[in-house]
């Protein structure tokens, strides 16, 4: 993979797929902005270079129609808010509109173009959108690690047409910093794999079995677990179909000496509402109907030793219904584990960011990732194809 590094950016037109898919509040105001500051560096970088910068990105999933609610304009300002300098906007993404206003653009001036995906072509990866987004530029520059396991238009299309495709600062570390901890990572090397489903985490799984030395299962998915080994989860979730599965893993993890982590006890409720009434109980103690929500303290307790004396850390998804308060706590332990550990940290994004937000510990982990599905697909073991593309 080429790096922006390597290639000339002075006075060049760049053209930088960034992952501006940020939370919006009802009134559009953006909720978080991380993934913004996480581009800064390379802006600063092209800024004193004098690139002309101009920034793409999709927002949400509006189906290849304008919508208000998704538009970047918002963000444009936002971005300029931080740099403290102006950051122009074309409202559309191709056009003569778009290509004249990139054609007067002068050397250290931002453009940020309209939503990618206001546009079908961006999503069915069109070659003749991704050509004629390629024409606005002499250098394209992916740094949307978050979206770089779509093989869309703006990531796996627009290199076939650039006159030169590297990589940014941010896809760079993003997949290093993977890299670095699962596949070349100092040991004990434990993974804290939580979140509501067995099927979307299989994948990620079984690939992690491959790597770590110590599997620590939270959320609703070890409940298809529990059930797999006998236990009678009553009216918890559970995945029916995927019970063979759960014993499957548990058995490879045995064969490979992985120490392979499911909860001893839990936090019950009688309904899923934040104003359930609560019990803790052993795991073979649910009462009729009632179902887990979160793990309970005696195994938030033998997970935060679990992770006492690790040297590498991977965390992708909370323990428990963490959005509620009365659920969070597992997952709270869990994570000040993480954060009082001197282990190498790395946080999956989307869900397991936003728990490590309202857990407080987002700073004091060595690595929130900007991805959710990114993280996850390297987690299964797969090559990003916004990564292939630039090889
Ligand atoms: C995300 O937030 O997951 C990325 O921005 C990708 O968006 P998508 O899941 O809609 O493709
Ligand atoms: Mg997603």
């Amino acid at each position: 993979m080429k790096s922006v590094r390597d290639v000339d950016v002075t006075s060049k037109a760049v053209f930088v797929r960034v992952d501006y898919n940020v939370p919006v509040d009802e009134k559009l105001n953006i909720t978080d902005d991380n993934r913004i500051l996480a581009t800064l560096d390379l802006i600063y970088y092209l800024l004193e270079r004098n690139a002309k910068i101009i920034l793409a990105s999709h927002m949400g999933r509006p189906n290849g129609k304008r919508d208000p609610k998704f538009s970047l304009a918002q963000v444009a300002k936002r971005v300029s808010r931080i740099l403290e300098i102006p950051v122009l906007f074309a409202d559309d993404c191709i056009g003569k509109t778009v290509s004249k206003m990139v054609s007067q653009l002068d050397n250290g001036q931002i453009l940020m173009l309209e939503n990618l995906r206001f546009y079908n072509e961006e999503k069915e990866n069109n070659e003749a959108f991704a050509k004629k987004l390629a024409s606005l530029c002499d250098v394209y520059v992916n740094n949307a690690f978050a979206v770089s396991h779509r093989d869309q238009a703006s990531v796996t299309g627009m290199p076939k047409f650039a006159p030169e495709s590297v990589a940014g600062f941010l896809l760079e570390k993003e997949v290093q910093s993977y890299y670095d901890s699962v596949e070349n990572p100092k040991r004990p090397l434990v993974a804290v794999i939580g979140g509501a489903k067995v099927s979307g985490k299989l994948a990620a799984l079984e690939n992690m079995l491959k790597f770590v030395d110590k599997l620590i299962i939270g959320g609703a998915m070890a409940n298809t677990f529990l059930k797999s080994q006998g236990f009678d989860t009553k009216g918890s979730m559970v995945e029916e179909d995927l019970l063979q599965t759960a014993v499957g893993i548990v058995k490879k993890a045995k064969e490979k000496g992985v120490d392979f982590l499911l909860p001893i006890d839990l936090i019950c409720a009688d309904k899923f509402d934040k104003d359930a009434r609560v019990k803790e109980v052993l795991v073979d103690q649910i009462p009729d109907q009632w179902m887990a929500l979160d793990i309970g303290p005696k195994t938030a307790l033998r997970y935060a030793k679990a992770i006492q004396n690790a040297e590498t850390i991977v965390w992708n998804g909370p323990m428990g219904v963490f959005e509620m308060e009365k659920f969070i706590s597992g997952t709270r332990v869990v994570a000040d584990a993480i954060a009082d550990s001197s282990a190498f940290s790395i946080v999956g994004g989307g869900d397991t960011g936003l728990a490590a937000k309202k857990c407080n510990v987002a700073d004091k982990v060595s690595y929130v990732s900007t991805g959710g599905g990114a993280f996850l697909h390297l987690m299964e073991g797969k090559k990003l194809p916004g990564v292939v593309a630039l090889e």
